[in-house]
């Protein structure tokens, strides 16, 4: 069992770079479906979500390599349509797949992607998008689901929520589609830019990527691309969180301050310096946080993914905070783990009330999802004394070399093997 140690109480100081956005590059990847010949992804992440979709796409046929921070994709063009149910099970993200799939091959059978840790996340809204797209789909009682099309078609649709992976499963599948799209109520995340900026690199007609309303002209063939993926505005996030809960100072770079406005107001509102650069923040940690109200909202709002990290630092806020959930239906279990530490925090439904402690203390706990996970860490590095966090892997599937990272500016943590 592997286990990561921190021992606590430490300002951290220092300059930290952030690595390539999980969350953008997972869609990337699965867009080099969409095209044959080699495409190339610089500033990619090597981290345990890359690693699952690219045996994804190598189950799919294609052959996928990490050279020097770049992964280069290869498409030969004969694609399978069956992903493997261990690897769609393993990683909810491998459902990109599917639209892209979709418009290439005319065919998808993937197994129904399971619920996870932070509730039932369904995917009725992929589907109905695809289907109003002219995709045939069935379910069958096993749980498979098969999509056929002979060709797409371009059509309206609303989304009923912004959902992120919907509006790139459309916006992959009607890139090839016969005719114009127009995707309303779209999701305007960094990473649907992102997504935008290599479609349109690849020979995709697509505006207004970034607003609510997406309008995409289907080609005829699209061509491999070069791209470079974000940062990832989350990891950037978690390190902020990490300067304020630690007392310390960090400068954070490779940051499109753009992409963290909502955390930066927060932060400031808790009383905690924020410096915007050119390229990154400069974060300087207080005595203790004020308490500070959140509901989390998709982007431009508060992001759900930034929630357990901040809750770990309202813990030692000077009163109460209220923190409120409205993205997915069941984010809270990471207020367990931390009251293991001391903190003290009521949930109820979709709130979560957050009495401000003067410290944490040291204590065995788990990472019982990958954000949950660095909260756990946020945590540890404040708190007296040493935690062990467990289920680290977790904590892997989205953060590059966090140990490394965070030891440079002066952490105690590390990856211990326990028999
Ligand atoms: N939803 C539906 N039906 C659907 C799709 C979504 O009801 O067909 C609901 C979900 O159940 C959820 C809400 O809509 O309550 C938001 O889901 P969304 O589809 O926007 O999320 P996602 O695409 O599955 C991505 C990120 C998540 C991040 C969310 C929200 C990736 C690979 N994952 O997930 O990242 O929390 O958007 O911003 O991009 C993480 O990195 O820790 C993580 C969970």
């Amino acid at each position: 069992m592997r286990k990561i140690v921190v021992e606590g109480g430490l300002p951290l100081r220092g300059q930290i770079e952030v690595s390539g956005a999980k969350n953008a590059v997972l869609p990337l990847m699965a867009a080099t479906l969409l095209a044959d010949g080699v495409s190339v992804i610089e500033d990619s992440p090597w981290l345990a979500d890359v690693e699952t979709m690219s045996a994804v796409l190598s189950s799919l046929g294609l052959i996928c390599d990490y050279i020097c921070g770049s992964l280069h994709i290869n498409n030969a063009g004969r694609m399978h349509t069956e992903p493997p149910d261990e690897l769609v099970q393993r990683m909810r993200a491998s459902f990109l797949v599917m639209g892209p799939l979709l418009a290439r091959c005319g065919r998808v059978r993937m197994s129904l992607p399971g619920g996870c840790a932070i509730g039932a996340r369904p995917i009725d809204l992929h589907l109905k998008g695809l289907e109003a797209l002219g995709a045939e789909i069935s379910i069958d009682g096993n749980g498979y689901i098969e999509a056929t099309a002979s060709r797409l078609r371009g059509c309206q649709i609303y989304l009923d929520f912004p959902s992120v992976g919907a509006t790139e499963n459309l916006m992959m599948a009607a890139a090839l589609a016969e005719g114009s799209t127009v995707i309303g109520n779209a999701a305007e995340e960094p990473e649907i830019v992102d997504l935008s900026n290599m479609l349109s690199a690849m020979g995709a007609k697509i505006k207004g990527a970034g607003t609510n309303i997406i309008r995409i002209k289907g080609v005829k063939e699209l061509k491999p691309a070069r791209h470079t993926v974000i940062p990832d505005r989350i990891e950037a996030g978690s390190f902020m969180v990490i300067a304020a809960a630690t007392g310390g100072e960090l400068i954070i770079t490779n940051v499109i301050t753009e992409h963290i406005k909502s955390v930066t107001a927060k932060l400031r509102e808790a009383g905690v310096k924020v410096e915007e650069g050119y390229d990154g923040v400069h974060v300087i940690g207080g005595p203790r946080p004020v308490p500070v109200d959140v509901t989390t909202l998709p982007y431009p709002g508060f992001p759900t993914d930034m929630q357990a990290q901040f809750m770990a630092l309202l813990t030692l806020a000077g009163g109460t905070s209220v923190i409120t959930e409205t993205v997915f239906e069941n984010r809270f279990r990471h207020a367990e783990e931390l009251k293991k530490m001391s903190a003290d925090i009521k949930t109820n439904g979709h709130s979560a009330v957050i009495n401000g402690v003067k410290r944490l203390r040291g204590a065995v706990v788990e990472a019982t999802d990958l954000r949950a996970g660095a909260a756990m860490i946020v945590a540890a590095l404040a708190a007296e004394g040493i935690t062990g966090i467990g289920n680290i892997q977790h904590i892997e599937r989205g953060y590059e070399n966090i140990c490394g990272k965070l030891t440079a500016v002066g952490a105690k943590i590390k990856v211990v093997e326990e028999k």
